[in-house]
Order: C-alpha cells, then structure tokens, then sequence
C-alpha cells in the first residue's frame, strides 16, 4: 500500500537473528567477532592462530585472525573495562558490521560478551542496535549500486551466549531487534523526499501499523475534518500548500490498568519556512521536519510488537509549510484547539503551532494522563547541543527523570534545559494571547517549549527538540543522514512504565 510502484519496496529488510548455545569454532558465519578489553587475553584457542599478536583490547582497534576454524575471526576493542556500557558495544558492533560488509560476510557470528559491568542480556541487546542500525542502507533511488565496497547487506547475526543462559539473552536480543529495525523504517521515512513522504504517504504507514497490530487503532483526519475540530495552528500552516495536511491518531491497548500515556510527533514534511521563507542553501534537508511524527509512529509499532503490557495514544500532526497566495501571513492571528489566540510573527514557527493543537487533542480528546512530545523544532538547539544531545524540557522532575533514563539507555541522549516565568513572559502576544516568535531571538529552544507548555492542560509533560539529534549524528552505528532518533527511546520508556506498572 505505501509502496509506490515506481520504486523499490520501503522497508530495509531485517537482518534474521540467531540466538544460540555453541562453541566459538562451531559458529556458522562467515564472519566472527569477539570483543576483547583492555588487558584481557584471548580466549586460549585462539592464542596461537595467525594474526593473535595483533588483537588488540583498545577501544575501537580491530584485528582480523585467520585460524583454520571456524574461519575469520575479528576482534574488536572494547576499551577500559570500567568504562565498558551498552554504548561501547553498540560502536564495537558497528564497527563489525562494517568489517562484515567489507569481508563480504553475509552472516556476523558475535560472541556476546561476559562482563562485570554489563549482564549478558544487555550486552546481546546493545550488539544487536549496533550491529542492526549500521546495517542500514538508504539505496531505493540508486539505479545501478555503488561500488564502494559497501554493497554486501549482512542478512545473519547469529549471537553466541557463551556461558550465559541462552533464553534471557534470545528475549533480549529479539526485543532489541524489533526496536532497532523499527528505528530504521524511521530513517526510510526521514529519508524520503517530500513528493514521496507526504501527509497521506506518513498516514498510510499509520494505518499500516494499527493493520499489523490487533491492540493498534488508526485514525486519519483531512483538512475538512482537521477544521471542523478547530485545529487553527495545523490549518493555518497547511493553508498555503495543495498537499493536503492530515492529523494522524494511533490508539495502543496494550492493557496493564495503569496511565495513558500520550506521545505527539512534529510531523512537516517540507518546512520551507512558509512567507518566513528560509535560505535556499540547505532548504534540502527540510524534508527531514518530520522526523518527530515518524519516531513516534514507527515506536508504536515496536511498542505492539513487543506486545508492552501498557496504553498509549499517539498524535501526528502532518503537513507541508509553503509560500503561497493562501498562505498565512506574518502577523495573522489564529485560534488554537483550546481556545488560545496568537499572532503568526514568523511563520518559519510553525512546528510550535501544530503541536499545540495535537497536545490538546492528545490530552483533552484522547485522554493522555501525561506526555512526552517530540519534534525537529529549533535551530537554536543544534547551535547548544549540536547532535549529541536532544533538549528535554519538561513540567514535572519525575517524568524527566524518567525520559532522561530511557535516553541515557537507549544512547539516544537528552539533555535538560529549564523553565521559568520569565521566558513566558517572551511568548506573550502584543494584541493576541500568545505570540509564536519574538523579535528577541533569545532562548529559541526554552521559547518553544514554553509555548507549548500553555497546551497540557498542566498535565506531566516532557519535550523532546530533537532538530539536532534526528540527522548527521555521525556516530558509528547511525553515521550522518537520519538518525531515527527516539524510537528506541521511546520503546525503552514504554518498557520501563510497562515494567512498573
Ligand atoms: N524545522 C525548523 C527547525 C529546524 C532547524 C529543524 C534545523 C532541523 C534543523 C523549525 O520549524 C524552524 O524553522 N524554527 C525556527 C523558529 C524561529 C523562526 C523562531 C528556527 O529555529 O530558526
Ligand atoms: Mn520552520
Ligand atoms: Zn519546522
């Protein structure tokens, strides 16, 4: 159904994985990877074959061994064993990967490392991401493949639980999967152009989770509807395109009797800034303005796949910000969903406007007892945490903490700013309730958020401005283009409630 017949089929394909009980020369791969750390040896039968003298514990430095059995062996540096972490693992795993593709492995044998710092389980998981997000290829639009060497997809991961019990560590490996691949159906998604990944294009993917999962409900709003509802801030930044906007729901009764739990994705599939138009250098790249809208989708999916004993209501508001005669002004005044005026000073602030209206309909209509947001929405956050760190701004300590762990965890990094009366203060309108941009150009990031604080009806509320974080994060399993930012995130703060609840 969202597969146009002009191109290739959307989603990357999954790499199969293996979860096993066996000997490191009994593995069945054409590759093997072992971590090794600082300072430890190598496993005695491996001490002797040829290369041995090059493996090295450092972190990252990796040495090819070539025994008679099981075949080629790649180890791979972990570093300092106190600063051993899932996220080492998860580069030791990428780096393998790459190795793989360059080798020309189709299927990666890992040894799941035994560690003081991380149990078995953790370790699979954390190989799993790594090794799962680095294999991701964005090539449907390429019609002949490129011949860097690359092009081998690695189609097996077959983890070696050695000396751990096999069943915890398959549990967790499988659930981590499910996770990484769904973040990977987001960077297909983040990656699609704007004349693909429209609005429809965005709900018809929602509609094709809630078809996979019986516990999953979609609903899909259009304009007429979107109007009807009073939804000003998402009709006013539709107005001035013909693709038309939708308001995308998704429902999740995974049970469990406790809160439940809103999640709001920006979804603008091209922010071209609107009358506030922006710079033509790198205008490109704005077709990644929806990244917040996938993440929050695509996590769904996983979320019901792992069938996560939790509610969950999702939110995505999806259009395009365009110039044109219909267009919304600078200056224009409109009426949110909840009844709050503003005045449109810049209509590049759009994504604040949108979400507005989706916070509202998630906690009003839907019902969320709290929420936690996500969205592309300022370039003042790239400027303070550049894409290492997301920016978490939030109403109440506990659901920041709790957002904070998840990020921590998952690698998928967030750092707190604060709120304070005075930045309000910055929002209020001149003539109106409230104003989307100031003049001021102080605290981008703070300024929106605190904006959107004004439509939570105080409910516990947590922002995630992930401008920064969705794209070039540069690290070894994600590398530069879309990220999938928060999908992993979000799963890993669904299981932690799921797990309490
Ligand atoms: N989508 C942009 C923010 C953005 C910037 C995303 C860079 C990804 C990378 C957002 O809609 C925007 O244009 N924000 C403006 C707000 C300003 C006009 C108050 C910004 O940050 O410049
Ligand atoms: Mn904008
Ligand atoms: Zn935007």
């Amino acid at each position: 159904m969202l597969d146009g017949s002009r191109f290739p089929p959307l989603h990357s394909p999954a790499v199969r994985l293996d979860v096993v009980s066996k000997r490191l020369d009994e593995a069945d791969a054409d590759l093997v990877a072992i971590g090794l750390a600082d300072g430890e040896e190598l496993p005695p039968e491996l001490h002797d074959v040829p290369g041995a003298a090059e493996a090295r514990g450092g972190f990252k430095k990796a040495a090819l061994l070539w025994p008679e059995a099981p075949g080629r062996v790649l180890v791979v540096g972990l570093g300092e064993p106190e600063e051993l972490d899932e996220e080492r693992l998860r580069v030791a795993a990428a780096l393998a990967a790459k190795r793989a593709g360059e080798h020309e492995a189709r299927s990666l044998a890992w040894r799941v490392p035994a560690l003081d710092a991380v149990a078995a389980p953790d370790a699979a998981a954390a190989i799993v991401e790594g090794t799962a997000l680095a294999a991701y290829r964005f090539d449907r639009y390429r019609s002949a493949p490129e011949d860097d060497g690359a092009k081998t997809e690695l189609e097996r991961l077959e983890l070696i639980a050695a000396g751990a019990d096999a069943e915890p560590v398959g549990a967790a490996a499988r659930a981590a999967l499910v996770a990484a691949e769904a973040a990977n159906r987001a960077r297909d998604l983040q990656n699609l152009p704007a004349n693909e990944l429209t609005p429809q294009r965005l709900a018809e993917r929602a509609t094709e989770i809630a078809v996979e999962h019986d516990a999953v409900e979609a609903e899909v709003l259009d304009r007429e509807q979107i109007a009807a509802l009073g939804m000003g801030g998402l009709i006013a930044v539709s107005r001035g395109s013909e693709t038309e906007p939708r308001l995308i729901s998704l429902r999740y009764a995974g049970g469990g009797g406790g809160e439940t739990i809103g999640l709001v994705g920006k979804a603008v599939t091209f922010d071209s800034g609107g009358i506030s138009i922006k710079p033509a250098g790198g205008m490109q790249e704005m077709k990644m303005d929806m990244s917040g809208g996938a993440a929050v989708l695509e996590a769904v999916g996983a979320i019901a796949e792992l069938e996560l004993p939790l509610d969950l209501v999702a939110v995505v508001p999806a259009t395009e910000n365009m110039p044109s005669g219909s267009a919304t002004r600078p200056g224009d005044i409109i009426k949110q969903l909840n009844g709050k005026t503003v005045e449109v000073n810049n209509t590049d602030a759009e994504g604040r406007l949108i979400l507005a209206d989706a916070l509202t309909h998630c906690v009003r209509e839907l019902g969320a007892d709290r929420v936690v947001d996500m969205a592309t929405l300022t370039g003042s956050v790239v400027i303070a945490l550049g894409s290492t760190y997301a920016a978490l701004l939030s109403n109440d300590d506990d659901w920041a903490a709790a957002v904070l762990e998840a990020g921590d965890r998952s690698g998928e990094l967030c750092w707190r700013l604060p709120l304070h009366p005075e930045y309000k203060e910055l929002t209020k309108g001149t003539v109106a309730d409230l104003t989307n941009a100031s003049s001021k150009r102080k605290a981008g990031t703070i300024y929106a958020a605190s904006f959107l604080e004004e439509f939570v009806d105080e409910r516990p509320w947590a922002h995630l401005d992930i401008a920064g974080t969705a794209w070039d994060v540069g690290r070894e399993y994600v590398g530069n283009g879309a990220s999938g930012y928060g999908v992993r995130l979000l799963v890993r703060l669904a299981r932690g409630l799921a797990d309490a609840g």
